[in-house]
């Protein structure tokens, strides 16, 4: 787990979430490629705007007016250039646009495993993220997770890079975490893919970029970049089946739990839980945050959630069950084991 904790609401998140500052190839060529385009841009608006300022004040009437300043309609040598012009500039900016898109599409086939590579199924559901971790470093993985994605740093100079296959389970979403890579689309039925690697471990944040209804804008992405040996105990401690109940409060807090509804959409592996409509909560105490980053993961919140999901994030799919005071409480106690 990384120490560094961050809310998107809290003031430093906004560096976080800075394209200007790029920790992954994709990222930092599209920075490069849009520095590049503003350049040019800004070096035709000096000159436009020179030009237009030097004729203002050069040729401003001074005086009656005694004759017709010279015509150049039909100037052949001016027609020439300022065609020409423009398309060498939009070649140009064809060729390194191209280049870009080179970079930033992901170069190998969604399936192959690979040596260091991680590959990861991104699911975007109303509103939140399902990660399937789907192999790393050529081994095959059977874990899911939720709202807050694991990747090892690319230290020690090996490349670990991270394949991301985005789908969605309703509508169109945009995964986006700024400092790794550009925006990209998790369509319904039409699969897409991307790619990013960093040697620099820590947490970056992102956003769904695509409306996607009321909770868009708390659809909140979380990707915590790991050295590589505490990326391959995360795998270790997530591939884990749930914690079993310790003692008799604990297991009298599963009973409650698995006698509620919540089992119709929540997964707790290693018990009868097996819903896959919302997020997995088998390790669930191993995530920072709850409601899709939006709040701390600490038991206090989780109550919160657990007595009325919709004061916390109204029209979010989970609705109040109206648990007895009990039942909230045996229900966070058992949650708050699985770690
Ligand atoms: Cu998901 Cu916007």
């Amino acid at each position: 787990m990384s120490e560094f904790f961050l809310l998107a609401s809290d003031p430093e998140a906004v560096q976080n979430l800075s394209i200007f500052d790029p920790v992954s190839p994709p990222a930092e060529s599209i920075r490069s490629l849009s520095a590049l385009v503003a350049g040019i841009a800004a070096f035709i608006f000096i000159i436009v705007e020179g030009v237009l300022f030097y004729s203002v004040v050069r040729f401003r009437a001074r005086g009656p007016r005694t004759s017709e300043p010279p015509q150049v309609y039909g100037s052949k040598a001016i027609e020439v250039a300022w065609t020409s012009a423009p398309a060498l500039v939009v070649f140009i900016l064809v060729l390194v646009v191209t280049r870009t898109l080179w970079d930033v599409n992901r170069p190998n086939p969604p399936s192959k495993p690979q040596d260091h590579a991680l590959f990861i199924t991104v699911i975007g559901h109303q509103w939140w993220w399902e990660y399937v971790y789907e192999s790393y470093d050529g081994r095959k993985l059977d874990l899911i997770t939720a709202n807050e994605m694991h990747m090892p740093a690319s230290t020690e100079g090996v490349a670990r890079p991270v394949y991301l296959t985005l789908k969605s389970a309703d509508v169109c979403h945009s995964f986006w975490v700024p400092r790794l890579g550009g925006k990209t689309d998790l369509i319904p039925g039409h699969p897409n893919e991307m790619w990013f690697q960093t040697d620099k471990p820590g947490l970056y944040l992102g956003q769904c970029a695509e409306y996607c209804g009321t909770q868009h804008a708390n659809m909140l992405l979380r990707v915590t970049v790991d050295e590589p040996a505490e990326f391959d105990r995360w795998l270790e401690q997530e591939a884990e089946p749930a914690a079993v109940p310790a003692n008799s409060a604990v297991e009298e807090g599963q009973t409650a739990f698995l006698a509620q509804s919540c089992v119709n959409c929540h997964r707790v592996r290693g018990t009868r839980a097996v819903g896959t409509f919302g997020p997995d909560l088998t390790h669930l105490m191993g995530r920072q945050t709850l409601a899709s980053g939006m709040i701390a993961n600490d038991p206090e919140n989780l109550r919160k959630w657990l007595t009325d999901p919709q004061q916390v994030k109204l029209g979010c799919l989970m609705p109040a069950f109206g648990l007895s005071t009990r039942e909230l409480h045996e229900i966070v106690a058992y949650l708050s084991t699985l770690r």
